[in-house]
């Protein structure tokens, strides 16, 4: 018996809840939102979609009642502002770390023993808040953002390469803002390095264009991204409920891995049912490494503002 909670009905929650419930391996899945009707209306609707889809997974929609969400074994914090054009990831800290803590608080409460896994943007920010409020392990708090950086990634190299996104590995990491750090020397299309198919002015027009790529659709759209984000969320709940022991870029808690400490950054991590089973240190060259040192200041100094804020608290 698997159950997972997704908080947040919004277009990314209800987005992995719909991408889950296709892929039927839950028992049941719990929609919460603070906003009446919403998760409701939108589990219905997902429910309503099972006979002509062909799935079981049970989606229920709740409005604020953690009663329901309990004994799941993942939840999905996706509760918290978008992005507005103009905006950037952390213009939205004070609000959503307000969200993310007293939604954490309640979902320890009746889930003492799920995974957390956080979406809510400033992303590696409010994970580190999420992990604050949660007090429990480290290898079962952690963010979403690497999946879908590296998708963007790879779905723009797929259109440079006029190949299938199927047939890109790659890999990136860093934090969910614009200093994230797209790694070429570890992208392969079926095997063959990347470096070889392309030439470099265009690939790192391929990797800045990564970096932005978020700020690409608020842009398109006036707020952000919700298919992909959604269904990278979806990808790390499935690693887990299976035990997959997938390795995906994930943001983790590092306690001296890669050279840093105490800070959430986004890094390879194997994901299996005890959360985070391990985390994958690279050997970086010199460049690399410095760009990661660049990401993690970036990341730092906006936990330091959470930091303070609690401290003012
Ligand atoms: P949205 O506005 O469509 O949905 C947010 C939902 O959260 C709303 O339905 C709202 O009623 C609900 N909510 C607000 N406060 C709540 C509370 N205290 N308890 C329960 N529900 C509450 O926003 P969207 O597009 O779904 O984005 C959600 C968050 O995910 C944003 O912070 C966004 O920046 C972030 N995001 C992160 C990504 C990542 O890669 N980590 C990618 C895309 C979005
Ligand atoms: C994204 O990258 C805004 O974090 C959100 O789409």
């Amino acid at each position: 018996m698997s159950k997972v909670t997704v908080i947040g009905a919004g277009n990314v929650g209800s987005t992995v809840a719909n991408v889950l419930a296709h892929r039927d391996f839950l028992n049941e899945i719990i929609v919460l939102d603070i906003k009446e009707g919403t998760a409701e209306g939108k589990s219905l609707d997902s429910w309503q979609q099972a006979p002509i889809d062909n799935y079981s997974t049970r989606v229920t929609g709740v409005t604020n009642d953690y009663a329901r969400t309990a004994d799941s074994d993942v939840v999905v914090i996706t509760s918290g502002l978008p992005r507005k054009p103009g905006m950037s990831r952390d213009d939205l800290i004070s609000v959503n770390a307000g969200i993310v803590k007293s939604v954490t608080e309640q979902v320890v409460k009746y889930s003492p023993k799920a995974i957390i896994i956080v979406v809510s943007n400033p992303l590696d920010v409010m994970t580190y808040c999420a992990y604050l409020t949660a007090k429990i392990d480290s290898s079962r708090v952690f963010g979403m953002a690497g999946i879908l950086d590296t998708a963007r990634y790879r779905a723009f190299l797929a259109e440079a390469l006029n190949v299938s996104p199927k047939d890109i590995q790659a890999l990136l990491l860093g934090g969910h803002g614009d200093t994230m750090v797209p790694l070429p020397r570890y992208t392969t299309v079926s095997g063959i390095p990347v470096t070889e198919l392309i030439d470099m002015d265009k690939l790192n027009a391929i990797v800045q264009r990564t970096k932005v790529g978020g700020g690409e659709i608020v842009n398109l759209l006036g707020t952000s991204a919700w298919y992909a984000p959604g269904a990278a969320a979806a990808q790390m709940v499935e690693a887990i409920i299976k035990n997959e022991q997938r390795i995906f870029p994930v943001c983790a808690w590092l306690n001296g891995e890669y050279g840093l400490k105490d800070i959430y950054l986004g890094v390879p991590c194997k994901l299996g049912r005890n959360g985070i089973e391990e985390i994958i240190q690279l050997k970086l060259d010199a460049s690399e490494m410095q760009l990661l040192n660049d990401s993690a200041k970036a990341v730092r100094e906006v936990m330091d503002v959470l930091d303070r804020m609690n401290a003012a608290n």
